[in-house]
């Protein structure tokens, strides 16, 4: 236990039916860690991250973020708070710019409603910090490329600094890297790694290589239950999580 995380869940539980995808889950992420969660398949990671944002509605327990319960908020009021789901702010407009989209993301944050049109374009209390947004996650020079446009990793690389501009505390990232190849990994890994510094994160990830080279601590579900918690190491070295998820050649 520590002293003040960032966020917790106490005795969460989630069913579908007579699936349950979060089992009596607590879980403790510390202010500036990044803290992954890896697990099979169908293990909840998703589920957890659904929960947490406020996407899906807990069916026990509670979660508090920055010490407040956030059980009983809706998404838009948990993301006024600081805690940012990639991907859940708005899903890309691919035939917008990608400046547009981020100042889109910038300009549903500072209160106004969310309108289906492009922002004054002259209006650099939106286009300035998109475009800060945008050189955080190394999209410089991508501003004027119509989002539908870019490349798949740097839809990605979007998708975060359209996170950024609601000015986070926390983000929850789900699977940041499926579909991508090497290269696109290796620099969302870098991109996550420099982000670290500013943010606290939640990471679900099944490529082991980046949640191996970013965690400080790695959770790992199974069947919606934390089997073991701790740094990576830890992790590596727990007879049941080989068991259960990495296998027995990992690290051998
Ligand atoms: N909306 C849903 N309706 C019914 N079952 C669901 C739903 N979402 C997830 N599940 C089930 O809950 C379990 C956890 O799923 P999920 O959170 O997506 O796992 P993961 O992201 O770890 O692969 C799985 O058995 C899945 O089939
Ligand atoms: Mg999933």
């Amino acid at each position: 236990m520590m002293a003040d995380p960032m966020l917790a869940t106490r005795s969460l539980r989630k069913a579908f039916g007579g699936i349950v995808a979060t089992d009596n889950l607590s879980l403790e992420v510390a202010a500036g860690e990044i803290h992954a969660v890896i697990g099979p398949n169908g293990a909840g990671k998703t589920t957890l991250v659904d929960l947490l944002s406020g996407q899906l509605k807990a069916d026990g327990g509670e979660i508090v973020f920055n010490g407040r319960r956030i059980s009983r908020l809706k998404p838009s009021a948990r993301s006024h708070r600081g805690l940012a789901r990639s991907f859940q702010i708005t899903s890309i407009f691919p035939d917008f710019t990608v400046l547009d989209n981020v100042a889109l993301a910038v300009q549903a944050q500072s209160g106004h409603s969310f309108r289906f049109w492009r922002p004054a374009a002259g209006d650099a209390r939106l286009y300035k910090p998109a475009g800060d947004m945008l050189a955080r996650v190394g999209l410089e020079g991508r501003g004027g490329v119509l989002a539908g446009n870019l490349a798949h990793g740097e839809q990605r690389q979007l998708e975060i600094a359209m996170a950024l501009a609601t000015r986070p505390k926390m983000l929850l990232l789900d699977e940041p890297m499926a579909g991508m190849g090497i290269e696109e990994s290796q620099s969302m890994i870098a991109l996550l790694g420099e982000l670290k510094s500013d943010y606290t994160m939640l990471l679900v990830e099944h490529d082991m290589d980046a949640v191996f080279a970013l965690a400080d601590r790695i959770t790992v579900l199974v069947y919606g239950r934390s089997i073991a918690t701790g740094t990576p190491a830890d992790i590596r070295a727990n007879a049941d999580v080989r068991d259960a998820y990495l296998g027995t050649s990992e690290g051998e």
